[in-house]
């Protein structure tokens, strides 16, 4: 079945970047009768495969939104977990972030983080730099709000009296020099943005699926991605103007 959907997309078609809103390990989880962390824990295959997917297509962005502002806000059990997970699993997997030539970088607010997840998503992304592959990019406690804010402030201080262009407040923003995402994937039924890349998605195509995220495997990446090879992308436009 890999195959036959992988035959369907067009290699040069491909969405330049995807981002995923990884939804559903806790109710995954509850199904298996148990704890939320279980969840988490099987999520991580979930990224191992995407990731390797989407380097082999030649995807060249992969934003993956694996802990946001608001998770805060969660049981400190599980909040604890989920940073132990995020450092076990950025040390576990830099071998093979080097063996397939991908690029660690972070969005979101990284001096909030616990010590130790901020010192060893730094020495990945730095053991990673010079590395010209697919760039995985973790979005961690990051809002878009924040986001949005903060480039705002920044902008205050470097433009004060000036007019600030489209282009400026998108160079201000943790994301300056990733282009806008064309796909953005949620996994888990719900259909919400939840505070994720607000200002980048302005013409991206949404991809809803009620797959739990721990399910989720190449094939359902390659039915997203066949999705939107079949959509007409009209950036305001009309059909006319685009065939
Ligand atoms: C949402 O499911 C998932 C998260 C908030 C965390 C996602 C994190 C991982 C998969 C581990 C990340 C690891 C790396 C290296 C990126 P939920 O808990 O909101 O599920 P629910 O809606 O069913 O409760």
């Amino acid at each position: 079945m890999d195959e036959r959907l992988l035959e369907q997309i067009d290699k040069s078609r491909l969405p330049q970047h995807v981002a995923v809103i990884m939804d559903g390990n806790g109710r995954w989880a509850k199904k298996n009768g148990q704890p939320r962390l279980f969840g988490h824990h099987n999520g991580v295959k979930s990224v191992r495969e995407v990731t390797e997917a989407c380097g082999s297509l030649g995807i060249q962005y992969l934003t993956l939104y694996a802990f946001s502002t608001e998770n805060w806000n969660r049981p400190e059990m599980e909040v604890k977990g989920l940073m132990g997970l995020l450092v076990d699993t950025i040390k576990k997997e830099l071998l093979t972030l080097l063996d397939n030539n991908i690029r660690l970088h972070a969005i979101g607010n990284l001096e909030g983080l616990p010590s130790a997840t901020r010192t060893a998503l730094v020495e990945a992304i730095q053991k990673t730099s010079s590395n010209d592959g697919m760039t995985l990019i973790l979005a961690l406690n990051y809002s878009a709000r924040w986001d949005i804010l903060n480039a705002t402030n920044k902008l205050l201080e470097t433009h004060p009296n000036t007019q600030i262009r489209e282009e400026d407040f998108t160079a201000a923003l943790s994301t300056s020099g990733v282009p806008d995402p064309e796909l953005l994937i949620r996994t888990s039924g719900e259909k919400r943005i939840s505070n994720f890349l607000l200002w980048e998605c302005a013409y991206t195509e949404l991809y809803f699926t009620n797959t739990l995220w721990p399910d989720f495997r190449k094939p359902d990446l390659y039915k997203a991605i066949i999705d939107f090879q079949n959509r007409e992308r009209r950036f305001g436009k009309i059909s006319e103007q685009i065939n």
